[in-house]
């Protein structure tokens, strides 16, 4: 889907009343933290990660210019996306913006699920996560006008705590019942070719790489925690920090306004004349590397077979070759050619779209919570993760090895 630049629109004020006095509070900490200039870092920190998660959960940068004014989003979801629809393309919904009366409501059913007056109620909320609504009222009829998008939509699920969709936000975490390509292929503006190849896309995985080279092949939406201390962003290590991939996601995939270019991608697009989104990296940045992997539920893997694993996973697996360090992987010190991807050969290769045209080993801590594996999904468990590598490396395990090496995996 083309972004084109759109008219000039005042910014809109994301921050939320509680928070507003949240950082009131810590920045009068920051201000006079007495003498330490430890509580004075740590405070300061505290304020930007705060104002972070603000910009990560409810900011469009302006992106309502892309999937209002163009894909006309806000009409299909007033008129055809009730919430059972809503949440069976994986759209969540964040209990914590429910009132009482209208989590009631849904408990007993009082309110409809299939109407899409509802939909709009929930956005009104804000509950809808990853999705803003703005939502007008008129002789006592809400309307809903405009439309757009943040990270939260891809890069959050929720703990399903209420309900299956409905519960606690879980921020970094992929959200893999997502299905983007059905949601963006709903638009009245996308001619019937390019809403087949969205379709086509299937649960979990987007194409950061269409709106640039016009390529269609999807990658799996992954996990946004457990990257401090990792220098290569990206599948294929565009990016040496994570503000370089937030900038050309916030402008080249949501439509956020404001400038992206890489001479290595041959690429520099702008949208509008105002810049709402260099200013707010340093915190979105600062609010990613906060959020940690997931430990693995308890009871989730066999103990005795993950301390195996390990042994083979650093011997005769040389999955620690790669895999290396406190975050299993070498990717502060080298990219890997083609080859190394299980993956490959695929057409389009997904590296030869990118900037570096080579692969980054990903780090595994956590990697239980984000099935399918592989860039293009091709692995469904981590089971199949270790046969693949085992047939194509030819490394020998025995079943019992590989089993082993599954089980050590679940366990990071
Ligand atoms: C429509 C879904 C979608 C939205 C919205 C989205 N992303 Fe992503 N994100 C992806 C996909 C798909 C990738 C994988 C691309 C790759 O690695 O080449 C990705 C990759 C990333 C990575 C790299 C992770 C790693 O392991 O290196 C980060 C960080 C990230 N996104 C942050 C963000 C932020 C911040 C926003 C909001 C500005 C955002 N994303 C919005 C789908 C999305
Ligand atoms: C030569 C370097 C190298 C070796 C050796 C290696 N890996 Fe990988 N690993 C990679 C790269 C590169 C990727 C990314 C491939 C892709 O997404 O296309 C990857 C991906 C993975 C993934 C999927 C991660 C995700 O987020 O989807 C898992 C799990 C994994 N490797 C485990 C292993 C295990 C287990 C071994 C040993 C049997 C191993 N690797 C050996 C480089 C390596």
């Amino acid at each position: 889907m083309p972004t084109k630049p759109t008219a000039l629109r005042p910014a809109r004020s994301t921050w939320g009343a509680a928070t507003a006095v949240l950082f009131a509070a810590l920045s009068t900490l920051a201000a006079c933290g007495g003498t330490g200039t430890d509580a004075d870092a740590a405070a300061e920190q505290a304020v930007l990660v705060a104002q972070g998660r603000q910009t990560f959960r409810h900011d469009t940068f302006g992106d309502e210019a892309h999937w209002t004014d163009t894909l006309r989003m806000h009409e299909v979801i007033a008129s055809a996306v009730d919430p059972l629809t809503a949440l069976s393309v994986g759209l969540k919904v964040d209990a914590d913006a429910l009132p009482a009366e209208v989590a009631a409501g849904i408990q007993n059913g009082s309110i409809d699920l299939r109407s899409t007056a509802t939909t709009v109620a929930l956005l009104k909320l804000n509950a809808v996560v990853g999705v803003k609504g703005t939502v007008e009222t008129l002789n006592g009829v809400d309307r809903l006008t405009r439309v757009g998008i943040t990270c939260a939509l891809c890069h959050s699920t929720v703990d399903n705590s209420f309900a299956p969709g409905i519960g606690r936000r879980l921020d970094g975490w992929a959200n893999r019942d997502l299905n983007p390509g059905a949601i963006i292929a709903l638009s009245p503006a996308l001619d019937t070719a390019t809403k087949a190849a969205l379709r086509g896309w299937g649960v979990g995985k987007f194409d950061p790489r269409l709106n640039v080279d016009g390529l269609s092949k999807p990658v799996v939406i992954p996990p946004a925690f457990g990257l401090d201390g990792i220098h290569r962003i990206t599948v294929t290590g565009d990016g040496d920090d994570i503000a370089y991939w937030n900038r050309y996601v916030a402008v080249v995939e949501m439509g956020g306004l404001g400038t992206f270019s890489d001479p290595r991608l041959n690429l520099s697009v702008t949208h509008g004349a105002q810049d709402l989104v260099s200013a707010k990296l340093p915190a979105l940045q600062a609010y990613q590397l906060s959020l940690k992997a997931p430990t693995p539920p308890a009871g989730s893997f066999d103990a005795a077979a993950a301390a195996r694993g390990k042994l083979v996973f650093e011997g005769i697996g040389q999955c620690a070759s790669c895999h290396s360090g406190a975050h299993f992987t070498d990717a502060n010190q080298r990219l890997h050619p083609l080859n190394d991807s299980m993956a490959e050969p695929e057409s389009p290769s997904y590296a030869s779209r990118s900037a570096t045209r080579q692969y980054r080993t990903p780090p595994l801590k956590g990697i239980w919570q984000h099935a399918p594996y592989f860039h293009d999904g091709s692995a469904a468990t981590l089971e199949d993760v270790v046969r693949i590598y085992n047939t194509k490396r030819s490394l020998g395990l025995d079943s019992q090895q590989v089993s082993d090496v599954a089980q050590y995996l679940k366990s990071l």
